[in-house]
């Protein structure tokens, strides 16, 4: 962990959360630091927390717009975005909607020329804000619109999944799909402000919420122990989604994830891919078992697994280290196995994984523990150990 940029974690390291009802994580990124505030039941203040980044979305002059256009989905139209354009409306601002349809299939071209022609219709400048009110997909989508309307304009997320509150909403990977591959068009644009309400996972769907936990362990595993003996011993708070527990994971996950993204902001030096622990399997399992069967926080759990085995045949790490992580992933209620009628081989697994466009130059790369809370990305296994690992968790 950074030790330079003290939070609020120095004082709850270990077993004890912080109980304030408003926790804060500063993104240091010189002119484009930002914070992400985090509470519970504060969907309906926003506009009075949005003081914290007055600077960064004030014209020449010092004069804030106040015009946004509010992105959201279908579902979470009804439930958050309404509250947050009143919010804003309350307080002077001039507000649309922008809906789009729930799923993966929204983060296409079309979806992003339909943002700009509402952008132009609503003559937006290049001090109009974007405001990312929903889950990954609306905020990558978001995004990039933001990164890419007039040169950038700022935009803020407002995640409403644990997946994107304690991932895809910081660190300003912004993108869609292309027919031949997930993410291949994006961009870094990072936001002037990430506000995060944790009562919004309370209507979420128990899958994708423990899902979403998958990335939560994932941040305790490879970045950092006395997070893991947290999470530990606090899985029934997890499991029953009590707030305090709540504040403090979403929180600390977030702080884990902006010192990575501190040190290596546009993945240029191999650190920022320590955050794809468990993911080279993942991506695999998620494309061959077709997308919607496993959730990418499930598809993560397992890719977790077979990492750690990976790491143990290689004599990184003793059994006692795959042991503690798999414990754990059941606790919360994620699988450790791919599902029995997944029926994919080996052979499949390899060749996805040679594909994946994180490889490099057609060498794996795998992001592997070497202790509880340490993982390194290694470039150089053999690949009769992937192999072995693979067949040996196919049984
Ligand atoms: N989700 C991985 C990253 O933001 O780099």
């Amino acid at each position: 962990m950074n030790q330079e940029h003290p939070t609020f974690l120095d004082e709850t390291a270990g077993t004890a959360p912080n109980t304030s009802n408003r926790l804060i994580v500063q993104v240091y990124l010189g002119p484009r630091s930002y914070e992400i505030d985090i509470v519970t039941d504060g969907l309906a203040s926003l506009s009075g927390r949005l003081e914290s980044c007055k600077e960064r979305l004030s014209a020449p002059g010092g004069q804030v717009s106040r015009k946004a256009l509010i992105v959201t989905d279908g579902n979470v139209a009804k439930l958050y975005a309404h509250v947050v354009r009143h919010s804003l409306e309350d307080d002077g601002w001039d507000c649309q909607v922008h809906e789009v349809e729930p799923g993966e299939q929204s983060k296409c071209q079309a979806s992003v020329s339909a943002i700009y022609d509402q952008l132009v219709e609503f003559r937006a400048d290049r001090h109009t804000v974007i405001a990312a009110v929903g889950g990954g997909v609306v905020g990558d989508l978001a995004g990039f619109a933001a990164a890419t309307y007039a040169r950038g304009i700022p935009f803020i997320q407002i995640p409403t999944t644990l997946l994107a509150q304690v991932d895809s909403s910081v660190g300003g990977k912004v993108g869609i799909n292309h027919p031949s591959g997930k993410n291949l068009i994006g961009a870094f644009h990072q936001p002037t402000g990430v506000f995060i309400d944790t009562a919004t996972l309370d209507s979420l769907p128990g899958r994708d919420y423990v899902s979403g936990l998958g990335e939560v362990i994932k941040y305790g595993a490879s970045l950092d122990d006395q997070f893991f003996e947290y999470l530990e011993a606090n899985v029934e708070g997890m499991r029953e989604r009590a707030s305090d527990v709540l504040r403090h994971v979403v929180a600390h996950s977030c702080r884990l994830k902006a010192d990575i993204v501190e040190a290596d902001e546009e993945e240029r030096t191999g650190k920022r891919a320590i955050l794809n622990y468990g993911h080279t399997f993942a991506h695999a399992f998620e494309t061959l078992c077709g997308y919607g069967t496993l959730l990418h926080g499930e598809a993560v759990s397992i890719g977790m697994v077979y990492a750690a085995r990976l790491a143990e045949r290689c004599g990184l790490i003793d059994s006692s280290v795959t042991q503690r992580q798999t414990g754990l992933l059941e606790a919360v209620g994620l699988p450790v196995k791919l599902p029995k009628e997944s029926n994919i081989s080996t052979t499949d697994i390899l060749d996805r994984m040679k594909l994946d466009k994180k490889t490099v130059a057609g060498q794996l790369r795998f992001v592997l523990p070497t202790k509880l809370g340490h993982a390194e990305v290694f470039c150089d296994i053999p690949e009769e150990d992937v192999v072995a690992v693979l067949d040996e968790l196919a049984e």
